[in-house]
């Protein structure tokens, strides 16, 4: 089946996720297949990054979060890790403007102390930029790990308690939900993993309690709009019950209507 277009007419604003994030995986065994340097994929995945922004902005979604680099992914061979942080940079460099312009708002997700200074700069650079954007609110995870998110949290609550400013009977999911990254946005509706790899890889864990779960074997720079809207489609077809049954689901939608 062919998908040109999300069929606007039957799709409810219900039906489509305010929150889409995605784990960007196959980069290297597409380079792989090609007789090409990992690196190569890398280039290839930012062209359909480029792609999957540019769609979110036309269907209006209204957040998306991406997992460029995770915590664990600087056990790869330093020559990957070093032109990642290379491709970064220039990515940013070559981006930030258009993405600006397109009112996007951009963040970053992951401890960037970690990183060189002039990434760092960048980072700062685009965050500062586009702060006051309103349109598709953009999160780049970058060694970001969904326990490191966790720790965080609990270092923060940890200190509040220590002033005195929260009690230990204060904490609870709704509080947590407060001090983990994202906290400004809807949860996730959809997770979107490229690659055939059935696994969420240390990413949003905690974020990730009830969102839809959507896997496909195509790697990541062959992910165009047609993949995309095809996952929205499938999305659209999910009944999201929350611990509840399929039937009050049913009978609260009704009565919405
Ligand atoms: C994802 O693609 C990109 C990053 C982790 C930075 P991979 O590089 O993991 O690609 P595969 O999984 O080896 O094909
Ligand atoms: C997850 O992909 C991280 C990113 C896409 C940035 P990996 O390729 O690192 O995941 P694993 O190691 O196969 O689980
Ligand atoms: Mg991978």
């Amino acid at each position: 089946m062919t998908v040109t277009s999300i069929n606007k007419t039957s799709q409810e604003d219900s039906e489509r996720p305010k929150h889409i994030v995605v784990v960007m995986d196959g980069n290297g065994r597409w380079a792989k297949k090609r007789l090409m340097p990992r690196t190569a994929g890398h280039h290839a995945g930012v062209k359909a990054t480029r792609q999957i922004v540019e769609e979110c902005i036309k269907e209006k979604i209204q957040a998306l979060t991406l997992f460029a680099f995770s915590s664990e992914n600087w056990k790869r061979p330093e020559q990957e890790v070093s032109s990642l942080m290379e491709l970064f940079i220039t990515t940013l460099q070559s981006e930030v403007k258009s993405l600006h312009k397109q009112n996007v708002r951009v963040r970053f997700i992951g401890e960037c102390s970690a990183f060189s200074e002039k990434l760092q700069i960048k980072i700062n650079e685009a965050k500062s930029l586009t702060e006051n954007n309103t349109g598709l609110q953009l999160n780049i995870a970058v060694n970001y790990g969904g326990r490191w998110d966790i720790a965080e949290a609990c270092k923060s609550i940890v200190s509040k308690i220590q002033l005195g400013e929260l009690q230990i009977d204060d904490i609870n999911a709704e509080l947590i939900n407060e001090y983990v990254c994202l906290k400004q946005l809807a949860e996730p509706d959809l997770f979107i993993r490229t690659g055939g790899e059935k696994r969420i890889s240390n990413f949003l864990i905690w974020q990730l309690a009830y969102t839809e779960l959507y896997f496909t074997d195509v790697l990541w720079p062959d992910f165009k709009s047609e993949e995309f809207l095809e996952a929205l489609n499938w999305y659209a077809g999910r009944q999201r019950r929350f611990g509840q049954t399929g039937e009050q689901v049913d009978t609260t939608q009704t009565q919405q209507v």
